[in-house]
C-alpha cells in the first residue's frame, strides 16, 4: 500500500512559527531548554551539528528568552562521571565560538544546579548519559531537565530516533517545538519519501549490510536505481555467485540480499570492477569483477564503476547518498569516491540534481565537496531510520495535535 511505503512523509511538526507565537502570547517566559547534539567526532573537527543550532538559539535569545543547552555526547555510563573524556565541558568553546557569547558550563550534577548559573544568557549542562534515566528515558528525570526552562525547542534531529527522556519524556511536562534545524532535515528528508522528483537514484554503501537492511529494503521500493557500493557490495555481488575472494562478507545476509535484489522495484546497480589489493595499505591494482586475484580484497571501485555511476547520476534529478563508496580514508583507495563527490557537486551546482547526503561517515568523505550538495544532513543514525520510514519517536511527540 502507498501508505505503507510513505510512511512517515505526513509529519505536521509543533513547528519554530508555533514557538514563536506561543512565546508572544506568553509574556512571563523565561528560559528555554534547547536540546541539542553536541556529540560531535573527537577526530576531525566538524562543527556542523553546533552550527545547526545557531540560529534557533539566536531566534530565542532575539526573543528575550534565555538559554539551556542539553545535550549527551559520546556513550558514557553513570560510572564514567568523572571522566573528563565524556565531559561536555570538551565542547564548551566550540559552542562559544559558533554562537559568538559566552556559554555558561554547569560542572557537576545535573540534579544541582546553581539557580543564578541557569539565569546566565546561555547555559549548558553537563552530559546528560551520566544518568541511567535519560537512556531509560525516566519520567522523574524529564521532570527535572524540565524545571530549568518554561518551553522547550527540541534541535536535535540526529537524536530523535532515540526514545531518551531529554527527547521524549520531557516533552510531557513542558512546552515542546520543534527547532528551524529540525524542521529543515524533516522537510529534506521527507523529499526522498513523497513527492520526489524522478528519475530517483540512490547510493547506498558503507562497510556493512546488517545496519542498513531497512534502508535498503526501503530504497529498493520507492527509487528508480540503487547503487550498491561499498563493502556492502560485496555481500550483493558474493550472493550473486562471485567469488570475492578475501573481501569482507557478511555471510548470514547472503539471504537477504538475494531477496532485496528479487523483490526490488529499483534497477540495482553493483560494481563492475574494482580497486584491489592483498592490505589496505598497499597500493591498489584495478580489476574485473570475477577476476579478484587470490588473496585480495576490494577496496573501492574501478574506473568503468565510476563511469556507469556518473553516467546514472547525470540522468536524475533526485540524489541520496548514504555510505562510503571506498576506503576513502587511504589515499589509494579514495578515488571512487572523488570522482563521484565531484559529479554530484557539479550537477548539483548546476541545478541538474537535487543531492541529499547522509550520515557522518559520507558527509566525511565529501571533503570539500560538502558545501556544493543541495543538503547534508547531520545525522548518522536517524537519518537511516527516518528514509527506511520508521517513526522517530522525537519526532512523534513533536506532532501538531
Ligand atoms: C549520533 O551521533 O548519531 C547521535 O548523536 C546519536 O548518538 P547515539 O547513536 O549514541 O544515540
Amino acid at each position: 500500500m502507498l501508505a505503507d511505503i510513505l510512511g512517515n512523509f505526513d509529519l505536521r511538526l509543533r513547528g519554530f512559527e508555533d514557538f514563536r507565537k506561543f512565546v508572544g502570547e506568553t509574556p512571563e517566559l523565561k528560559r528555554c531548554i534547547v536540546r541539542c547534539d553536541l556529540n560531535i567526532p573527537s577526530s576531525i573537527r566538524d562543527l556542523s551539528r553546533v552550527y545547526a543550532i545557531k540560529s534557533t538559539v539566536e531566534a530565542i535569545l532575539d526573543l528575550g528568552l534565555g538559554v539551556v543547552l542539553i545535550s549527551h555526547y559520546k556513550r558514557p555510563k553513570p560510572e564514567d562521571r568523572s571522566d573528563q573524556k565524556f565531559s561536555l565541558s570538551i565542547v564548551r568553546d566550540s559552542v562559544s565560538e559558533v554562537l559568538g557569547r559566552k556559554v555558561q558550563f554547569v560542572e557537576g550534577s545535573v540534579f544541582e544546579v546553581d539557580p543564578s548559573v541557569i539565569d546566565s544568557e546561555v547555559v549548558l549542562l553537563e552530559n546528560l548519559r551520566f544518568y541511567d534515566g535519560e537512556t531509560q528515558n525516566d519520567d522523574n528525570f524529564a521532570r527535572i531537565l524540565a524545571s530549568y526552562g518554561d518551553v522547550y525547542v527540541n534541535e536535535a534531529f540526529s537524536v530523535s530516533h532515540r526514545a531518551h527522556a531529554s527527547v521524549c519524556a520531557i516533552t510531557k511536562y513542558i512546552p515542546s517545538f520543534a527547532g528551524i534545524s529540525l524542521q529543515n532535515e524533516v522537510r529534506w528528508l521527507s523529499k526522498l519519501l513523497q513527492e520526489v522528483d524522478r528519475p530517483y537514484t540512490a547510493i547506498i554503501g558503507g562497510s556493512k549490510v546488517s545496519t542498513k537492511i531497512d534502508v535498503l529494503r526501503r530504497v529498493s521500493q520507492i527509487a528508480d536505481n540503487l547503487v550498491i557500493t561499498g563493502a556492502m557490495a560485496n555481500t550483493f555481488l558474493a550472493a550473486r555467485g562471485f567469488d570475492m575472494q578475501s573481501s569482507v562478507i557478511e555471510k548470514e545476509l547472503l539471504a537477504d540480499a538475494t531477496e532485496i535484489m528479487k523483490l526490488s522495484k529499483a534497477k540495482i546497480l553493483l560494481p563492475l570492477d574494482f580497486m584491489v589489493s592483498a592490505d589496505i595499505e598497499t597500493t591498489g591494482t584495478t580489476c574485473k569483477l570475477g577476476a579478484i586475484p587470490q588473496g585480495n580484497a576490494c577496496f573501492d571501485i574501478g574506473n568503468e564503476t565510476v563511469k556507469f555511476i556518473q553516467d546514472v547520476i547525470s540522468q536524475s534529478k533526485t540524489l541520496l547518498w548514504n555510505g562510503a563508496i571506498g576506503a576513502f580514508e587511504f589515499a589509494n583507495f579514495r578515488g571512487g569516491t572523488d570522482a563521484i563527490a565531484q559529479s554530484v557537486a557539479e550537477l548539483t551546482k548546476s541545478g541538474k540534481i537535487a543531492s541529499i547526503i547522509g550520515g557522518g561517515e559520507t558527509v566525511a568523505s565529501l571533503g570539500c565537496y560538502k558545501d556544493d550538495m543541495s543538503f547534508v544532513s547531520t545525522a548518522g543514525g536517524a537519518f537511516l531510520e527516518f528514509v527506511a520510514g520508521f517513526d522517530l519517536p522525537g519526532l512523534l511527540t513533536l506532532q501538531a495535535r
